[in-house]
């Protein structure tokens, strides 16, 4: 049988196919190091892609009158993008504390007067599922436009058994009904919820014994914590994911990102696969971590959410990167910290404010995310065997992508071999 998809002619055909290690995500060097080929082609069958390499190595026996052409003359072409840090579904939005925002309160000082995220777990509660379901399609939609195919959704903003639960399901549900993947992630812990106020140890003792047995680790892959002054201790970090991960889960946490509390460190020795946010995480505790995972556990940095909480503070990346660390970036997308799709911009305030090259970024938002969520045999590369998302970029060079800020360089997006309508 032919091929079912050709794209054809790429100006610069990105495959952020690793060149050294593989088995583990990019470090150092590694993550500048992709291959890149000039004047090439990518062919699919189905949902995979089967063959790629420069024009000249083409097999034009398989190319058939049944095969569609994409032409990428002049463009770059790479791996779909790789969302993984997402707060997908919720109810309502946070405009009005922007304002509050914009002059002058904290985001602590807004969660501690009752809004913030319980603001958004009022609205969500509240809402019906229907609503949360047209909600979550809408900004998959949007996700979609800016090329993402495969993107990682938290629950996090019903903070009871019941809630929480439909959270999932919506996700679920969303995952289904349009192309782009969704990859679950169990974030009962985001904060107490309101009837636990005051008893956060109390109130991860409930998610452990009446929310996590009933999820199956492989439809939920992973349990996330909100590590924070206001939020969860390290110390009941620890003992709520050492739980999760007897269970089957994989573990990830935000930590660091208003404080240096220590949860990073933490969670990378209970092997947790990412540690997000690490606005506050010294390059001395980078090392140490790069040191105790063998260099397996993600950092996810986050650069919007700085940026959108007015907050000075930028997660040291380059220095992360120099200490051994692979990084990944996302936008974070939630109404109260970030509120943006544009994950191409989050790519853009990485290499201005983190200190990132690039082509360390570009490995950042495709094979280093894929791995932030488990997903590095199915996306993240261009490769044979792995899924057909493919993105037909509207720059000559990846040079480029970063530069045209808060601009959506995309063309074509493809996901599973089938080129969306834009
Ligand atoms: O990743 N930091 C905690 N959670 C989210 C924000 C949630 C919200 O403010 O609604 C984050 O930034
Ligand atoms: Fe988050």
């Amino acid at each position: 049988m032919g091929y079912t998809l050709l794209i054809r002619h790429c100006g610069q055909l990105l495959t952020m196919a690793d060149t050294g290690r593989a088995g583990s995500p990019l470090t150092g060097s590694r993550l500048r190091d992709w291959h890149s080929i000039p004047n090439g082609y990518v062919a699919c069958k189905q949902d995979r892609i089967v063959a790629l390499g420069p024009m000249a190595e083409l097999d034009e026996s398989l190319v058939t009158a049944a095969t569609q052409i994409v032409e990428a003359r002049g463009r770059v072409v790479m791996p779909g993008l790789v969302e993984c840090h997402t707060h997908l579904v919720f109810g309502g939005n946070r405009a009005a504390e922007f304002q509050r925002k914009l002059q002058g309160e904290s985001y602590l000082d807004i969660l501690a007067s009752g809004g913030g995220i319980l603001s958004t777990v009022r609205a969500t509660r509240a809402a019906s599922d229907a609503q949360l379901l047209e909600n979550a399609l809408h900004h998959l939609a949007g996700f979609r436009r800016y090329g993402v195919t495969t993107l990682e959704a938290k629950t996090g903003y019903g903070l009871d058994a019941a809630t929480e639960l439909r959270l999932l399901q919506t996700a679920r549900e969303a995952g289904r009904q349009q192309p782009v993947r969704v990859v679950s992630t169990f974030l009962g812990a985001h904060v107490p919820g309101p009837e636990y106020a005051g008893r956060p140890a109390a109130y991860l003792d409930m998610l452990a014994a009446e929310v996590l047995p009933r999820l199956d680790p492989t439809e939920v892959p992973f349990v996330d914590i909100f590590c924070e002054q206001g939020a969860f201790s390290v110390a009941d970090a620890r003992r709520y994911l050492t739980r999760a991960r007897e269970l089957g889960f994989g573990l990830k946490i935000h930590a660091e990102q208003l404080h240096d509390l220590g949860g990073c460190e933490m969670a990378a020795g209970l092997g947790a696969v990412s540690l997000d946010h690490c606005d506050y995480l010294t390059p001395t505790a980078a090392a140490r971590i790069a040191a105790l995972t063998g260099g397996r556990t993600v950092a996810v940095l986050l650069p919007l959410v700085p940026l959108f909480l007015r907050q000075e503070q930028y997660a040291p990346g380059r220095q992360l990167i120099d200490a051994g660390l692979p990084v990944a970036i996302s936008t974070d997308f939630n109404p109260g910290s970030c509120p943006t799709k544009n994950l191409w911009l989050a790519l853009s305030v990485a290499c201005l404010k983190m200190g990132l090259t690039p082509r360390e970024a570009l490995a950042a938002v495709t094979l280093n995310a894929a791995w932030a969520i488990g997903q590095q045999q199915e996306c993240g590369s261009l490769e044979p065997g792995k899924r057909a998302d493919v993105l037909v970029l509207d720059v000559p060079t990846p040079e480029e992508i970063p530069y045209w800020l808060g601009e959506n360089p995309v063309r074509h997006v493809i996901i599973g071999g089938q080129v969306q309508a834009s």
